[in-house]
């Protein structure tokens, strides 16, 4: 099974209840999603391989580490997932961006692909995919496979809050990805949103109601 990792540092669970309070308006809350979703990147790049180098200081030859391996890819869902980039990207600013676009079928309530676009070489990349909240599970489910179909073989998926219904969904569905998220809620109401939850995230996010 994928490990879960539930980022409990202080910081994060400080700004998660900012993020919560009904009042808080769009502008703090576009600027907390970020802020939090690059303390959470901090912790999903922790294993990131590295390699020793020689440079010189104004001192010394120094033997030194730099990041090694595969570079990286950020996959938002939309919409709300675009609210994440900036913190990631300010982490990792040569990482590539890719695209998911995912809806629920009013009729069948599958998770339905509608847009994608991934960078050229995306199955040389390992991908963080970002979402701030893990309801259903769902979407974040459909757009790892449609993420693993491109032959991409290293993911994570990287939210802010989450129910227990939504992580044990991307467990069950795939057991080889490992979740990073600040916080596990109580579990979903009745219209599936995270109780107590920030409500609707993108709608806070963008200031669209
Ligand atoms: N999406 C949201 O934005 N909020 C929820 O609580 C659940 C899904």
């Amino acid at each position: 099974m994928g490990e879960l990792h539930v980022i409990d540092h202080p910081l994060v669970q400080h700004k998660i209840s900012l993020l919560r309070d009904k009042n808080t308006g769009t502008k703090e809350f576009r600027e907390l999603v970020s802020e939090i979703a690059m303390f959470i990147c901090y912790e999903a790049t922790r294993d990131l391989p590295l390699k020793e180098i020689e440079l010189e200081t104004p001192i010394a030859v120094a033997k030194t580490k730099v990041i090694s391996g595969k570079k990286l890819a950020f996959v938002p869902i939309l919409r709300a997932g675009l609210g994440m980039i900036d913190g990631v990207t300010s982490l990792v600013p040569a990482a590539k961006i890719g695209h998911i676009g995912i809806f629920r079928d009013p009729g069948t309530k599958d998770a339905v692909k509608y847009y994608s676009k991934m960078p050229e070489d995306i199955e040389e990349r390992e991908v963080i995919i970002v979402d701030p909240m893990l309801a259903t599970g769902n979407s974040a489910t459909a757009a790892i496979s449609e993420i693993k179909k491109l032959g991409v073989k290293s993911i994570k998926f990287m939210c802010i809050i989450s129910s227990p219904e939504g992580v044990k969904a991307v467990q069950t569905a795939h057991p080889d990805i490992e979740i990073y998220t600040g916080v596990i809620d109580e579990g979903l109401n009745e219209d599936k949103y995270i109780v107590p939850g920030v409500g609707d995230a993108g709608d806070r996010i963008f200031g669209t109601k």
